[in-house]
């Protein structure tokens, strides 16, 4: 599962679990930690570290609100429909 930010409440509701975030101190400091079961990476949602479909599901908590309409968005979905 990817995870789009590093929303702790967020952390471990996938088997295996991918965030990213483009803030290093949010993953430093929000992060609760990578586990077996969750890591967080550094990256941008418009153009995410991932192998194309390499996840299953994907999720965020107010992550499309920090993004511009539609440009931003329309690339995050696209990066979505990609991986
Ligand atoms: C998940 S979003 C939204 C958080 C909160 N629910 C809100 O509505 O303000 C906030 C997190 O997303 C990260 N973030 C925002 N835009 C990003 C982008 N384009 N790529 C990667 N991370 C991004 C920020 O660094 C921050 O840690």
């Amino acid at each position: 599962m990817l995870l789009l930010g590093v929303t702790p409440e967020l952390a471990d509701l996938g088997h295996d679990t991918i965030a990213v975030d483009r803030n290093e101190s949010m993953i430093a400091h929000i992060w609760p930690g990578d586990t077996a079961r969750c890591r967080a990476v550094k990256g941008e949602w418009v153009a995410l570290p991932l192998e194309p479909q390499s996840v299953s599901a994907a999720v965020g908590d107010g992550s499309l609100s920090a993004l511009t309409f539609p440009s931003e968005q329309g690339r995050l979905l696209s990066e979505l429909a990609r991986v």
